[in-house]
């Protein structure tokens, strides 16, 4: 049985419209579609994993709504353990996604069951925690989960990714011992670290900042322009395949997820950076959250051609 990743995150249904251009404050837009996909960062990324590889189990809430049952059926179909994906009552998560011409996209995510994924429910779930060998969280369920869950896989002495997403200010100053690889983009580099991340330069310094907070290593993933590796001494800029471009909506979760799964196989950290990479640039060119994160059969075909 390969290494086993762990994800302890959310669980979303995306109700997603495309739409010319994304709406101003207190217009009303005409849009070109609509359709719901499983999403939520959590299951991305777990989604991800899998299709690229990865033995996965997810720790999560879904509601006792009707999306509750689709959240969990989209991970079981992957061959994720869902044994830790609990049923709690009331409504699951959602988010509302708006995507424009450009592949931009807007989204107002609304917790649910998301915010009953407390610390005292992973913990009654440790056993789970204790198989993996890599363990991965976001910031889509209450913090004092994240901290919890970053304390003991550091505890256990697990690899520890967190992708700091959505971010909207610093972490607490004691999360950083316990992570391994903290994996932000520009904006989440930018609310992390005080510094305005919107060159290569400027993730230099705000990476720089987050190691000597105490992350281990830093991967600023930074959309087209590729991803910013740090580990305290090196930086490296590994550039990204280049794409058309349709739907960028779980592009950082599939880059998270294939290093997670990347790392668990045993290959090397710029490996399994660049394998994450490819594994993004094939999710931009499709629409949707889960159903546009690629396969490892769909990797190995872009990196052969
Ligand atoms: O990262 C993309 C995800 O963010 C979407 O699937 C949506 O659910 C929000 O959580």
């Amino acid at each position: 049985m390969p290494a086993k990743v762990v994800v302890v995150g959310s669980l979303n249904m995306d109700l997603v419209t495309r739409a010319g251009r994304l709406p101003r404050a207190g217009e009303t837009l005409i849009g070109q579609s609509f359709f719901t996909v499983p999403g939520g960062k959590g299951a991305n990324q777990a989604v991800a994993s899998a299709r690229l590889g990865g033995n996965v189990a997810m720790i999560g809430c879904v509601g006792s709504d009707a999306y509750g049952a689709e959240l969990r059926d989209a991970l079981l179909v992957e061959g994720i353990d869902c044994q830790a994906v609990s049923q709690v009552d009331g409504s699951s998560g959602v988010a509302l996604i708006v995507v424009d011409d450009s592949s931009q996209n807007a989204i107002v995510i609304v917790a649910g069951s998301n915010g009953q994924l407390m610390p005292a429910v992973v913990h009654s779930f440790d056993a789970v925690l204790q198989s993996a060998d890599v363990i991965v969280c976001q910031l889509e369920v209450p913090m004092a989960t994240v901290a919890h869950t970053l304390k003991r896989g550091r505890e256990l002495g697990k690899t520890v990714i967190l992708n700091p997403a959505p971010a909207s200010g610093p972490l607490p100053d004691d999360w950083y011992a316990s992570i391994d690889y903290l994996i932000p983009n520009e904006s989440e580099a930018s609310a992390l670290s005080g510094v305005v991340v919107d060159s290569l330069e400027t993730a230099k310094v705000a990476a720089t900042r987050l190691i000597k907070a105490g992350a281990g290593k830093v991967i600023v993933t930074l959309g087209a322009q590729g991803a910013l590796f740090a580990n305290g001494r090196d930086f490296e800029h590994l550039l990204a395949p280049q794409v058309k471009a349709i739907d960028t909506t779980a592009a950082g979760d599939t880059f998270v997820g294939g290093f997670a799964a990347a790392l668990a196989s045993g290959k090397s950290e710029a490996e399994a950076i660049r394998f994450g990479q490819v594994a993004a640039a094939l999710s931009v060119t499709r629409a949707g959250a889960q159903p546009s994160i690629p396969t490892l059969h769909d990797v190995q075909g872009f990196v052969s051609a």
